[in-house]
């Protein structure tokens, strides 16, 4: 039997968490969310988890470090140190790999400033992975991992490493998007001081080139993804990003956990960036002061008795912005206002400016990046849409959720596991928190619109009922960390 979590307040598993983002300091996405939420979660139910992340400069000058160790690397002449940092308000520890010729650069995480992506993105991600099969072979002195999670591609070479230095410690390679591969071409192979024979079908070979996110795939002891619709589908050809097929083969060891969401940064009760908080009862309040500051911040004229939609999203072929644009005449003419913020695609960028000049004082787009902004639309709008081709996860709806924003959204991956259609019957129950569609088509997301905007129009108490219903629905992180936590006690008993 493990010494490890027959009580899980006593000195729990140790677990190293592998990620490129961590929010606030790196986030493009979802995953700077989940990084920033789920290890405290972990470490709340008696998980030793330690973090290990790129040392970006935000990082670097906002946490002391307290402790390192220095690396000689096969990617630098000199040894790269890795500090290690508690990251403020929780018992966590990150690694920080302190190598200021790949990570200190201006732009983001994985883009040059001008949008393009780093010509030498797969050399910054070996190292992380590299530095993280280190750390599982006893790197520091002090504390050794028991299981190393991996999150997405720039994660994907850790199991790699760890198979190539026989660690001897179970990893985890978690998928919160396999749209992005970390693919590189064969040549990219000799950089990354891989044993010749994983460059093979039957290791992290792909098309002719090389896969991050393959070699996590394939070398993991476990996988997950972020929701339980999200592992079923990436094992269809529909969904599975031509690596359905070997997903099949690991279905046995593949499951989905959904992610939550962190009160302390999304929850109407204690956000701070509202002008007004408000809780289930104090709704009305408080969402029609945020919903008049959206008015002024996006110059929106009288907008009847019709609902605010919004959007918080990259703009990108996943998330169905394009299918968006196609639809918002027919969303002016159900009555609905529009507000958007987001950036990613050019074409998309430009099509919601097109469109926001087309209906002045109805419909409106920031295109940039804005925390803030972020929150008082999520607060402000009556209802948000999440539109998406595909979502493993997807956060916004989740936020919205708590916010009595009714999620209009596609019955897809964790939409669907977490948004509650309103129909007779779900109205009926007050089971009901949102509006869901099928299909990847402008009308389908009308029909959801009109109905949204139908109920909110012609049935003021029964649109509150189901906010109710939405804001009281629990997505906590804790649920999600005793899943994680039943993983790691699986995993280390089956090697007892
Ligand atoms: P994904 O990770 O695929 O982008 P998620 O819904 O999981 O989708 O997470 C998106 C996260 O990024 C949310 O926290 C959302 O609020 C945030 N976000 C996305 N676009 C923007 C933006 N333009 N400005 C501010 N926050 C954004
Ligand atoms: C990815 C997915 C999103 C998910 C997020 C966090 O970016 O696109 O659906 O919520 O990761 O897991």
């Amino acid at each position: 039997m493990s010494e490890l979590m027959s009580d899980p307040m006593s000195g729990g598993p140790r677990v190293l968490h592998v990620a490129a983002e961590i929010f606030p300091w790196v986030k493009t996405g979802g995953l700077g969310d989940v990084m920033a939420a789920l290890p405290p979660a972990l470490a709340a139910q008696g998980v030793d988890v330690r973090v290990i992340v790129p040392g970006f400069t935000a990082l670097l000058d906002a946490l002391p470090l307290t402790d390192s160790v220095r690396l000689r690397t096969p990617f630098s002449s000199e040894r790269v140190r890795i500090g290690l940092a508690p990251l403020p308000g929780s018992a966590v520890k990150a690694y920080l790999v302190d190598y200021p010729a790949f990570y200190d650069r201006p732009g983001g995480p994985y883009q040059a400033p001008d949008g393009g992506e780093w010509g030498d993105n797969h050399r910054r991600f070996a190292l992380l992975c590299w530095a993280a099969a280190a750390l599982a072979q006893g790197a520091d002195p002090n504390w050794r991992p028991q299981i190393v999670q991996c999150h997405d591609w720039h994660a994907g070479l850790t199991p790699a490493y760890m198979r190539a230095a026989n660690a001897g410690v179970p990893s985890i390679f978690t998928v919160h998007n396999l749209a992005y591969q970390g693919y590189f071409g064969a040549g990219a192979f000799a950089d990354l001081a891989l044993p010749p024979e994983m460059f093979s079908v039957e290791g992290i070979e792909y098309y002719g080139g090389l896969s991050f996110i393959k070699a996590g795939l394939y070398y993991a002891s476990r996988l997950t993804t972020v929701s339980p619709t999200y592992a079923r589908e990436i094992q269809t050809p529909a969904f599975g990003m031509n690596i359905d097929g070997l997903l099949r083969t690991r279905t046995g060891v593949l499951t989905g956990i959904l992610n939550g969401v962190d009160p302390a940064i999304w929850s109407p009760e204690n956000d701070a960036l509202l002008p007004r908080r408000y809780g289930v009862e104090a709704v009305e309040d408080g969402k029609a002061a945020a919903k008049q500051a959206l008015r002024q911040r996006f110059g929106l004229g009288d907008m009847g008795d019709g609902p605010l939609f919004g959007a918080i999203t990259r703009l990108t072929w996943q998330k169905g912005f394009d299918i968006m644009l196609q639809a918002l005449p027919g969303l002016v003419d159900q009555g609905g206002s529009f507000v958007l913020l987001g950036s990613g695609d050019r074409g998309l960028e430009d099509g919601f400016r097109a469109v926001a000049q087309a209906y002045p004082g109805r419909v409106s787009a920031e295109i940039g990046y804005d925390e803030a902004l972020a929150h008082l639309i999520t607060a402000g709008s009556d209802s948000i849409l999440v539109p998406s081709r595909f979502e493993p996860c997807g956060l916004t709806q989740l936020y919205a959720l708590r916010y009595g924003s009714l999620p209009v959204v596609r019955q897809t991956g964790g939409l669907a596991d977490t948004v509650v259609d309103a129909n007779s019957v779900t109205l009926a129950d007050d089971s009901a928190t949102g509006f869901a569609f099928d299909g990847e088509t402008p009308d389908a997301l009308i029909g959801s619109v009109q109905r949204a905007a139908t109920l909110y129009r012609a049935d003021p108490s029964a649109w509150r009922r189901v906010q109710r219903n939405a804001m009281r629905r629990d997505f906590s992180w804790a649920a999600a960390a005793r899943q994680y936590g039943a993983l790691y006690r699986d995993l280390l008993n089956a090697r007892d």
